[in-house]
């Protein structure tokens, strides 16, 4: 296996026009991923609806990988809502920071970068609760057949719990900051 990535080894550039010839060589087994990345993710940074940061390799200037985020909101289901209820939390939904897309080139995976992207959306996370409040960070994924392509199991190891079983489609995840956000602040968490 390769070695894993040093966080000086990376460089992270919001998605601009300029990035657009950088975009090409991107390589993914998951081809929508690619699709979504030449297609959708600058008119989508464009409008105001997600944003895209790029992961580039120092020093050969590859793309490594990319995530996108937009806002989104957590509705409470059971088992979660009896236990917000516990809390005396009684709302229907919570803020939450999605994680639209994240995708790691083919020739880069295993190395770390996923996991350093999924923090980057913690960080800003964090970010976003000190200013107007935000409690999850969400993805939605899919089960593969093939099962060293599960992104599930990916999530899992970085924290994430899954928010409804689906045998089919796309399935819930979230991660509640409060914990992270306990250790921070010094607050009780809740
Ligand atoms: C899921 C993905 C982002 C992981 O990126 P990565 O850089 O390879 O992940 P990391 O190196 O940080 O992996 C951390 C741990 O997660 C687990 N893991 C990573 N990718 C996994 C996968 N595809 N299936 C199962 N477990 C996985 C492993 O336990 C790994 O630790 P290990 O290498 O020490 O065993 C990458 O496989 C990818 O881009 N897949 C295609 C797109 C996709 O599925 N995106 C997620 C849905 S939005």
């Amino acid at each position: 296996m390769s070695e894993r990535l040093a966080l000086n080894a990376i460089l992270v550039e919001r998605l601009s026009r300029a990035h657009e010839k950088s975009l090409n060589g991107f390589s993914s087994y998951e081809k929508d991923l690619i699709d979504f990345l030449r297609e959708d993710a600058l008119p989508n940074e464009e409008t105001f609806i997600s944003t895209t940061h790029l992961w580039f390799h120092r020093e050969s200037g590859k793309l490594m990988g990319y995530i996108t985020l937009r806002a989104d909101a957590l509705n409470l289901t059971a088992p979660l809502k009896e236990d917000f209820r516990k809390k005396g939390i009684k709302y229907k939904s919570l803020p939450a920071l999605k994680i639209g897309r994240l995708c790691v080139d083919d020739r880069f995976l295993r190395r770390g970068l996923g996991t350093l992207m999924v923090d980057s959306a913690m960080i800003i996370a964090a970010e976003l609760t000190e200013k107007i409040g935000c409690r999850f960070v969400t993805v939605e994924t899919k089960r593969h057949p093939d099962k060293s392509r599960n992104a599930i199991h990916f999530y899992r190891r970085n924290g994430f719990k899954i928010l409804k079983e689906r045998e089919k489609g796309a399935i819930p995840m979230y991660k509640d900051i409060s914990k992270i956000m306990a250790g921070l602040t010094n607050r009780v968490q809740t």
